[in-house]
């Protein structure tokens, strides 16, 4: 199908790569002539793992253009994805759907030929009915378009399997021909057996939501159920792990720690309350607030947990912060808990200095007053608390043991509950985290000194070889194993 897409951010420029590299002619478009001249040349401009690897070949091929024109779109398609972004409208809680609106206005008048615009960006309910008739009222003299509304639910990070493996399409329709136009675009995925539903578009428009809403529901749960293990010392991790093997639950989403953030799910949450209350359903307010509310929590107690771990003052200590993207395999920083807290920190007093595998740009630019390193090591030099604020895999791999030779204090707090807490324990760090209960460290030992570049053995001796007693993280044979 000949298919253009309109936006060409997290979701346009992954859902336009993905639709050419399953056969579609697709041309993206946006207004933003740098980030076209990018995409042009094959090249993601942000992170998205295998985005460019889709991008290099399908460019290559021609099967894939960008660039910024709507009559050229409008010319060209057949089927028009709009999938520009519906932020928080300033001074409250409702979506800005201003984009969707300019880009219906800007396109339809310039369609050529009969065609389907389908929205994908998240919208309030409602939105499409009333854009259905301002489609109507645009098109062109003999050209039928119509509107459709068929909402994504890929996540940053894993979106290009999210797109070309969905756990399922929704299309909001209001007539066969929509239907049998999205089913088509859709072909590939719907024969390896995707669920397709159906329906209207307010409903359609309504799953995005809810679903978001949901989501976010359930981590202000668990983050909620995190705090009551606190105080009965009792360990969320291991409840998470039991409440997720309930096929009624799922594991997904109890993840407790820093909450969520984000471009999606927080503003998600305040539009859907926003328009309930505008449609007089009052109640879904109150709910959502609390989910809300729980979430705003919990950056507020990372700071504190922080300036208790720091002696109760930040002013003048220096803070170490791994990881400041909203979630790992992203460089997005929109609404980050991480950057968040981070920035706090560093309002409060203290010299912070953060490292993120691939957000460190886009944080800088919001927050110029932060500084980062290029490595972990270089971002915990010296520092009086250390943050883990963003769990990237590579965090959980560090070795606490030569960590603590770098760092002033040997202090961790793990907002994100998934380092092996034990082990910095074991390795004389005190280690801090929501909900988990952390058994204390065998072999609590003395700060070890750093001896001709390598950690000198605990207690001193030579190194010795590993034995059954070496717990299943130890560094066998290392000089530095702890267990004999
Ligand atoms: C979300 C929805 O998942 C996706 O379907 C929709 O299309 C867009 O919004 P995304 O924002 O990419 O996707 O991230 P997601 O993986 O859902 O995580 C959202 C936030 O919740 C992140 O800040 C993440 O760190 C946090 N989170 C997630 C938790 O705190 N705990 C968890 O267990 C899971």
């Amino acid at each position: 199908m000949r298919i253009t897409v309109i936006g060409t951010g997290y979701l346009g420029a992954v859902h336009a790569a993905c639709m050419a590299s399953i056969g579609h002619e697709v041309l993206g478009v946006d207004s933003d002539a740098d980030k076209i001249t990018e995409l042009a040349a094959g090249r993601a401009p942000f992170y998205e793992p295998g985005l460019a690897d889709l991008l290099r070949p399908a460019v290559r091929s021609g099967r894939l253009r960008f660039g910024t024109s709507f009559a050229e779109a409008g010319a060209f398609g057949e089927l028009h994805f709009i999938c520009v972004g519906t932020p928080q409208l300033a001074g409250s809680y409702a979506a800005d759907v201003s984009a969707v609106d300019a880009a219906v206005e800007r396109l339809v008048p310039r369609c050529a030929r009969d065609c389907l615009i389908v929205g994908k960006s998240t919208v309030p309910v409602g939105t499409a009915s009333r854009l259905a008739a301002v489609v109507a009222g645009l098109a062109p003299a003999g050209v039928t378009a119509e509107l459709a509304w068929n909402p994504e639910f890929l996540r940053e990070g894993t979106a290009i399997a999210d797109t070309l493996h969905p756990e399922r399409l929704v299309a909001g329709v209001s007539s066969a021909r929509a239907d049998a136009a999205l089913r088509q675009a859709y072909a590939p995925m719907i024969e390896a057996g995707t669920p397709y539903i159906s329906t209207d578009p307010s409903t359609a428009e309504l799953v995005k939501v809810s679903a978001n809403a949901f989501l976010a529901t359930k981590v202000s749960f668990i983050n909620v159920i995190a705090d009551v293990c606190d105080v009965a010392d009792a360990d969320v991790a291991t409840l998470a792990q039991a409440l997720g093997y309930d096929s009624r639950i799922g594991p997904q989403a109890l993840g407790a720690g820093l909450g969520f953030g984000g471009g999606c799910l927080a503003k998600d949450v305040r539009a859907l309350a926003a328009r309930a209350e505008e449609l007089g359903a009052s109640d879904a307010v109150a709910f959502l607030g609390t989910v809300d509310a729980v979430n705003a929590a919990r950056r507020r107690r990372a700071v504190d947990i922080a300036r208790s771990m720091a002696g109760g003052s930040l002013r003048g200590t220096r803070v170490a912060v791994l990881g400041v993207a909203f979630k790992p395999g992203t460089d997005d920083v929109r609404d980050s808990p991480a950057l968040a807290v981070a920035a706090a920190v560093s309002l409060q007093g203290a010299e912070v200095r953060a490292h993120d595998p691939r957000a460190a740009a886009n944080a800088r630019a919001l927050h110029p007053q932060l500084r980062f390193a290029p490595d972990v090591t270089g971002a915990c030099e010296g520092a009086d608390v250390v943050l883990h604020l963003t769990e990237w895999d590579e965090y959980q791999d560090v070795d606490p043991w030569a960590l603590r030779a770098v760092v002033r204090e040997p202090r961790v707090f793990d907002a994100r509950n998934v380092l092996p807490l034990e082990r910095w324990r074991a390795a004389g760090w005190t280690a801090r985290a929501f909900g988990r209960r952390i058994r204390p460290g065998r072999a609590e030992g003395p700060r070890p000194a750093a001896a001709g570049g390598r950690l000198a053995p605990v207690g001193g001796g030579s190194p010795r070889p590993p034995g059954p007693q070496c717990p299943s993280w130890c560094l066998r044979g290392d000089e530095r194993c702890e267990c004999w």
